[in-house]
């Protein structure tokens, strides 16, 4: 009898398989890099899932360069889970990692596990992440011990922005580094799989690197953490005039989508499109007679 349904999913089947944590463990204890880019719709991440890149994060940044808010603070679950499941559905290999938004999961433990739950059934994540160190230490335990994959998030927190009073490098003095170290520590004893560092002093994310035995992601945190994570936007030049002193940019697309919608609007407007060829018609033949006058 065929192997069918969630048992063949199961066994691997015919389908391609999906990066898991623990091939993302594997990565890290072979020193393979492990390169992570955001992605918040099903055509973005199509396009990364053939790059070949392993790991995605629905991130919370979502809130500004898809939502059009000056922080990730007013972003929800609703808004994570509808995102995550385009995200999911736009990918067959690359682990997709969802952020916890703001206030859904500081309040308490089951809030978190309700709302992580949420993320894997309703979106379809493998993976959720969320911000904080040693006070979010004992809720990352208990969704481990449910059974959800984690990533830890610790350094510039954005989720925190008004306590930290602005978007800054972390961790530069000497008992602020000794804080993150411990932080980190801290989630990675909790249970989680891996652990963003975020705008930190990159002597420090290579010394937090070198202390854990799970991945650390970084951004900002300089060449020695396990693997990197970028904005999808910051990455392909999507926002012209913001530009992070991390980031860099693999492409300068937003001048190549202005000049082409520029170039429709003109096309339009003039009466050039669209031609015979991009119509259709009773009698199709008039293509064929129309088509060489364009
Ligand atoms: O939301 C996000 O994009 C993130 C990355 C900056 C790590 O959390």
């Amino acid at each position: 009898m065929a192997v069918q349904g969630p048992v063949r999913k199961e066994l691997g089947g015919d389908k391609v398989r999906r990066v898991t944590t623990h091939r993302i463990q594997q990565m890290k204890d072979r020193g393979e890099p492990i390169p992570m880019v955001t992605a918040y719709d099903f055509t973005s991440a199509r396009l990364a899932d053939a790059a070949g890149i392993p790991m995605l994060l629905v991130g919370d940044s979502l809130g500004q360069v898809v939502l059009g808010f000056d922080s990730t603070i007013p972003v929800t679950v609703d808004d994570m889970v509808r995102h995550t499941a385009a995200v999911v559905r736009g990918t067959s290999r690359a682990l997709v990692v969802a952020d916890m938004p703001f206030m859904s999961y500081q309040v308490d433990a089951e809030t978190a596990l309700r709302n992580s739950g949420r993320l894997l059934q309703e979106g379809g994540a493998q993976a959720v992440k969320l911000e904080g160190g040693k006070p979010v230490a004992g809720i990352v335990r208990r969704m481990a011990d449910a059974g959800v994959a984690v990533m830890g998030h610790i350094g510039l927190t954005p989720q925190s922005l008004h306590k930290l009073g602005g978007y800054r490098v972390q961790g530069r003095d000497e008992r602020a580094a000794g804080a993150l170290t411990e932080d980190a520590v801290a989630v990675q004893e909790a249970g989680a799989f891996a652990l963003v560092l975020e705008l930190i002093p990159a002597e420090l994310a290579e010394k937090v690197t070198a202390s854990l035995h799970i991945p650390t992601i970084g951004i900002g945190a300089g060449p020695r953490c396990s693997g990197q994570v970028q904005v999808w936007h910051d990455l392909l030049g999507l926002v012209p005039d913001f530009k992070p002193r991390h980031a860099r940019r693999y492409a300068e697309v937003a001048p190549i989508i202005q000049q082409a919608l520029e170039r429709y609007v003109a096309d339009v407007r003039g009466g050039a499109f669209p031609s015979a060829e991009e119509s259709f018609f009773a009698d199709e033949s008039a293509v064929r007679r129309e088509a060489p006058s364009q």
